[in-house]
């Protein structure tokens, strides 16, 4: 019996594991674990998707919290170097790009364990997004790696990735969203309003820019209710300057907690239009044929601007307010594209490929 390790700490993290868990849980030879690390740990944050995932709790829970980046990879590496020790893994799987992943996989790599990254290979080229960070260095330690579209088996061997180590394979989070979508039954055929998700450092942290982008989504959005599920993160920033209270005012627009999985699909699959600084959402929308723009000036997700319904605009106030006003008042899109492989089926190959790896 062989073990193998699965990292969740953030609140993508989930959607993108829970396939992966279900698939290793039907090879036998393989004992799967899943350790959460805590990074998220608000019931709106983690445990709703735990539920709605089907995930079960988590075999182990790090509890490492919220913090400075190097507190909270820090923390992670101490608490899961523990795990490995006790648990001695053969492979540890990593999943997307926030701190948790980087984190597990240098310990995982430090003890000679095999590593395997799901959603490895994406590039925004910005540098000075913590994410992309975590990208780069998780991908220069890992041994197996996992693509979800093109361009990121592109950017592995650019980077002098063997070929051999690279499997395009799809999407997990899409693996989701399919098992969820399926169980909805068809989207009503109406679509009113405008979903917003902003949790970016580098668009909410600032409280004078934040102002700006609402400002710009509230004028650009003209009569559409603007339904805005607020992060953390976020939520903390608009309530120091007085602005929550100001939205929570205006008739026009829905604050709303964290959305659990189920109800944030919801939201935007009847929603006219999405404006987001999200990576996964893009996705989503991509997905789901729904128009979605993206207030970046980059994305490590060309796909869901080549092939899907995604728009990047950056986050000059005053192209954003006119990228929604236009996007509101153009035809509906009547039909759209789905990269290849983001079938739902994508965690039953990584399963198969960890096996034979495994085996080797
Ligand atoms: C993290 C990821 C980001 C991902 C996002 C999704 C990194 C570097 N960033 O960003 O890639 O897109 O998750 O949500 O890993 N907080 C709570 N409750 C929680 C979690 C956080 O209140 O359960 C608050 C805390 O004040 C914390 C802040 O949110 O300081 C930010 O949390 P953190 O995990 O540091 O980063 P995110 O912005 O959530």
């Amino acid at each position: 019996m062989r073990t193998v390790i699965s990292v969740v700490g953030a609140r993508p993290n989930f959607m993108k594991a829970a396939p992966v868990k279900r698939a290793l849980d039907r090879i036998s030879g393989i004992r799967h674990l899943l350790v959460h690390t805590g990074q998220h740990y608000d019931a709106a944050m983690s445990d709703v998707f735990f539920e709605e995932l089907g995930l079960g709790a988590p075999d182990r829970f790090l509890g490492v919290g919220s913090g400075s980046h190097a507190e909270q990879t820090a923390k992670v590496m101490v608490e899961f170097e523990r795990v490995c020790l006790e648990e001695r893994p053969a492979m540890v799987v990593v999943y997307g790009d926030v701190n948790s992943t980087l984190a597990a996989g240098i310990v995982a790599k430090k003890l000679h364990i095999a590593l395997a990254h799901v959603e490895s290979g994406l590039r925004s080229r910005d540098r000075g997004m913590p994410e992309e960070i975590n990208r780069i260095a998780t991908d220069a330690i890992t041994d197996l790696f996992f693509v979800t579209e093109e361009s990121g088996r592109r950017n592995l061997l650019r980077e002098g990735v063997e070929e051999g180590r690279v499997h395009l394979v799809g999407n997990t989070m899409i693996d989701s969203l399919a098992h969820l979508a399926g169980g909805m039954g068809p989207a009503p055929a109406g679509r009113t309003g405008v979903v917003v998700t902003l949790h970016r450092p580098s668009n909410v942290d600032n409280p004078e820019a934040l102002e700006c982008l609402v400002e710009a989504i509230d004028s650009g959005s003209g009569s559409e209710m603007v339904i805005f599920p607020v992060h953390p993160r976020t939520e903390g920033v608009l309530r120091a300057g007085g602005l929550y209270e100001r939205l929570a005012a205006n008739g026009r627009w829905r604050l709303l907690p964290p959305a659990g999985y189920r109800d944030f699909i919801g939201m935007v699959r009847t929603a006219r239009l999405v404006v987001t600084d999200s990576g996964g959402i893009q996705e989503e929308t991509t997905w789901l044929g729904v128009p979605c723009l993206t207030l970046r000036e980059s994305t490590e997700r060309p796909a869901t601007i080549e092939q899907g319904t995604n728009d990047l605009v950056g986050t000059e106030p005053e192209a954003v307010r006119a990228a929604i006003s236009d996007r509101l008042s153009a035809p509906p899109l009547l039909s759209h594209l789905v990269p290849p492989l983001w079938d739902g089926r994508a965690a039953d190959r990584i399963a198969r490929i960890i096996h034979q790896f495994l085996a080797q």
